[in-house]
Parts: C-alpha cells; sequence; structure tokens
C-alpha cells in the first residue's frame, strides 16, 4: 500500500522518468523516417501516405518521405505489373505439363439424373480447350480403373442421402481393398509428388443445405487423400431434383427454387475454376 507521504515522490520519479524517455528532435525524425521506410516495405504508397499523415511530422521530413515513398512503389509496381503482364500466356503448374503434352487427366463420375453428367460434360470440354488429353469415365459396377496412373484426377457425383452414388460408392470400396493389399495405401499417407485430385458434385441441398453435400464430397476425397495425392479443391454445384416425385424439393427447399440447376452460369463457373486449377 502507498502512503500519503511518498506518494508525491513517486509521482515526481514518474514525471522525471517519462521526460527522459521522450526523443529528442534529431532521434525523432530519424525514427520518422524509419517508421516510414517500415510502411512503404509492408503496405506501398497508401500505407506510408497514411502512416506519415497521422502523426504530425514537419513539412520538410514528409515532401523527401514521399519522394521516396514514391520511387519505392513506382519500382515495386513495375515488378509486380511485371509479373502480371506474363500471365495470359505463361504456362503455370500443370498447365506446363499439358501444354508438354505429358499430363495424364481422368474424369471420374457418377450420375443417375444427368446433373452431374452436365458438370462432368464441361470439365472434358474445358480440359479439350486446355490441349489435355484425358479419359472420362462414368462409374457403373463394371468399372475398373487403376487411378495411379493419372497426374490428375477429377472425382465426382451426385449426392444421395449425403454420400456419393452406390456406383461410385463401390468401385471407390473396391479401389481402396486393392489399393490396402499392393501397399499403395501406407501408412502417414506420404504425398505423390505431383498428383493432384479434384472433387465435385451436384446436390439439391433441400433440407440442410450444402451440408448435407460435404460428407459425399470428403468421402469421395478420403481415397486420394490415402493414396497420396494432393485434393487440390472441392467443386459444390446446385442439382435441381430430378425424378417426378421429388420435384416438390427442387422449389421449397432450404437453397430455395433450384429448379433448371445447374443452369450455363453453373457450368461456366465450373469452366473457370478448371481452367484456373490447372494452373496450379
Ligand atoms: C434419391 C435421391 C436422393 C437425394 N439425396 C440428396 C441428399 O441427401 N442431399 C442433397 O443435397 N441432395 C440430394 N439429392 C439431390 C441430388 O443430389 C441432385 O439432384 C443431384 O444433382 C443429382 O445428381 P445427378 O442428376 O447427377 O444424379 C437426392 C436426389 C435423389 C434422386
Amino acid at each position: 500500500m502507498i502512503t500519503g507521504s511518498i506518494l508525491p515522490k513517486l509521482l515526481l520519479q514518474a514525471s522525471r522518468a517519462g521526460k527522459q524517455e521522450r526523443p529528442a528532435p534529431a532521434r525523432k525524425a530519424r525514427a520518422k523516417a524509419e517508421a516510414w521506410e517500415e510502411a512503404v516495405e509492408a503496405g506501398g504508397l497508401a500505407a506510408a501516405v497514411r502512416a506519415v499523415e497521422a502523426e504530425p511530422a514537419d513539412a520538410a521530413l514528409k515532401r523527401a518521405g514521399v519522394a521516396s515513398a514514391v520511387a519505392a512503389a513506382e519500382e515495386r509496381d513495375r515488378d509486380l505489373f511485371g509479373k502480371a503482364g506474363k500471365m495470359p500466356g505463361y504456362p503455370e503448374g500443370m498447365l506446363r505439363n499439358i501444354e508438354e503434352g505429358t499430363m495424364r487427366t481422368l474424369n471420374l463420375y457418377y450420375s443417375s439424373g444427368g446433373n452431374t453428367g452436365k458438370v462432368a460434360e464441361r470439365i472434358d470440354r474445358t480440359l479439350e480447350e486446355l490441349g489435355a488429353g484425358h479419359t472420362s469415365i462414368r462409374a457403373g459396377s463394371e468399372t475398373e480403373v487403376d487411378v495411379l496412373e493419372y497426374d490428375l484426377v477429377f472425382v465426382g457425383s451426385g449426392v444421395y442421402a449425403w454420400l456419393p452414388g452406390k456406383p461410385l460408392l463401390d468401385l471407390l470400396t473396391r479401389l481402396r481393398k486393392g489399393y490396402v493389399q499392393s501397399g499403395a495405401i501406407k501408412p502417414a499417407s506420404p504425398k505423390l509428388p505431383g498428383k493432384k485430385a479434384v472433387v465435385y458434385c451436384t446436390y439439391g441441398g433441400a433440407h440442410t443445405g450444402i451440408n448435407e453435400a460435404i460428407p459425399a464430397v470428403k468421402y469421395m476425397a478420403q481415397l486420394f487423400d490415402h493414396l497420396g495425392l494432393e485434393v487440390l479443391d472441392e467443386i459444390y454445384v446446385v442439382g435441381e431434383y430430378v425424378p417426378e416425385n421429388m420435384r416438390e424439393m427442387s422449389r421449397a427447399g432450404r437453397l430455395g427454387d433450384i429448379r433448371g440447376r445447374p443452369d450455363e452460369h453453373d457450368l461456366n463457373e465450373v469452366a473457370e475454376r478448371v481452367r484456373g486449377l490447372v494452373r496450379v
């Protein structure tokens, strides 16, 4: 507890200490200049100007700072625009492998009502436009495929009772058992460099929206994750309920009126996603 007699003494000491810590004018200017440089480094010109304007700096320092910041920002922008300028024709990531003709791509899917089929077709068409030779397989009870022969695997299905369709589920089960037996699925699932997967679905979401599609997508992804492929992306596309006796679900469900989906807008979005993903 501080008694009344020593309190004024403590206050005096504190005030002296405060005065000693206050920077001298030269040090203050240097500190401002350093703060300015840091602000330019961290956030560019706009952030640096904000930083200076937030403080009552003297006009000369401000002018000198602005000049050096403009130079720094111009240099940084030249660098950024230089890189961006290369983008349109620049073969990034898998796009380079596609251009070199070394990319093996598989599109494996199941569709009972045709919605996922439309998405699969748009993926196929986009891959063709990109010049990627690929194999497209609609899963059935006789399907045999070794997904490890491919560098990029698209796998997709409609969602039925929260899971992929039975033919695809069965195929994934057969593949899992085979890969466990052959030793391709290893403890810790080490990554297979350069091998990637993209999972997609169409779903109606009438009851709980996208939440009822997530288990299906996660389920499909697991085989590829177990094998060591990098699961690059999950694409969820809304799909109307096709069977006649389920049509009301396309109008009165959690997602509102989804009749006619996937529509051209949905499919174009898929195409753009594919174009983006092959740059990874
Ligand atoms: C029998 C049946 C069950 C369905 N179950 C679900 C479901 O659990 N969750 C969901 O979001 N959508 C469900 N749907 C909607 C479908 O996922 C959606 O219509 C999808 O686009 C169907 O794909 P397809 O036309 O490629 O078969 C179901 C549809 C049917 C016919």
